[in-house]
């Protein structure tokens, strides 16, 4: 579904590589742990201790990699199109290995992954099946998926796409896609996963604490946490 018809902001948009490449220096200042963080610590699935490999897909600067490791995630591959990225989370540490590659054909080997995770990407993709079918390849038998997003509901509401300030203070958006959760659904179903657990993130005081002037989206989803399992 096309995110224009929704824009209220009419930023300039970039793509992914040209918007990440300079949103990095503050990146890590803008993003807000209760949108994607908040959510895995509510997930029940994943013993997360119980994961050996797991890959990050579209891994950034490497915060659900150091999230994962703290949670007993023994060994983490990344991969993301930004090379700049990739920087932070090399010196970051948490990840086995790192490379530069689309999440949608990242080059880590069949059917080995205990746990694939993508957190706060899919919304930069035109479209979900390529993502389901990749990650499908990449997780064993038994396997997870995680996928965490920017829900379509607020994108929508909010009018508001993935952006940031650049340096010289131009307000500009990345790429932005909308995917329903059915779009969620019928990419996961037809590439073989079965649904394990969905739980959606709302505004609420978390939330508010960090953004006040989002009191009058108090009660929306904001995002959403889905878990796949491999059959
Ligand atoms: C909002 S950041 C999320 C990073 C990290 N998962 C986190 O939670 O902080 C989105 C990341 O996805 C990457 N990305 C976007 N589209 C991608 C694609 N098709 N393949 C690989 N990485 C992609 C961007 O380069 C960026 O680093």
């Amino acid at each position: 579904m096309d995110f224009t018809t929704f824009d209220k902001r009419g930023y300039r948009t970039v793509d992914v590589r040209a918007g990440y490449g300079e949103w990095v220096s503050t990146y890590e200042d803008t993003v807000e742990d209760v949108m994607d963080i908040a959510l895995l610590d509510r997930l029940r699935v994943p013993d997360w201790a119980a994961v050996r490999q797991a890959a990050d897909l579209g891994c950034g600067t490497g915060r659900t990699g150091r999230w994962l490791r703290e949670h007993g995630v023994a060994s983490i591959d990344g991969v993301d199109l930004t090379p700049e990225m990739l920087d932070v989370a090399r010196r970051r540490g948490a990840h086995r290995s790192l490379a530069e590659a689309d999440a949608t054909d990242t080059g880590l080997p069949d059917a080995t992954y205990d746990l694939v995770i993508c957190s706060l990407i899919d919304e930069h993709l035109g479209e979900l099946p390529p993502l389901y079918r990749e990650a499908f390849r990449l997780a064993r038998p038994g396997g997870l998926f995680a996928v965490v997003s920017f829900h379509p509901h607020f994108i929508m509401a909010s009018g508001m796409p993935t952006h940031f300030t650049s340096r010289s203070g131009e307000d500009l958006a990345i790429t932005t896609n909308l995917h329903l959760i059915s779009d969620h659904v019928a990419a996961a179903l037809g590439a073989g996963w079965q649904l394990a657990e969905l739980r959606e993130g709302v505004v609420g005081d978390e939330w508010l604490a960090v953004k006040p002037q989002w009191e009058r989206y108090r009660g929306h989803p904001v995002s959403a946490a889905y878990v796949w399992r491999r059959t």
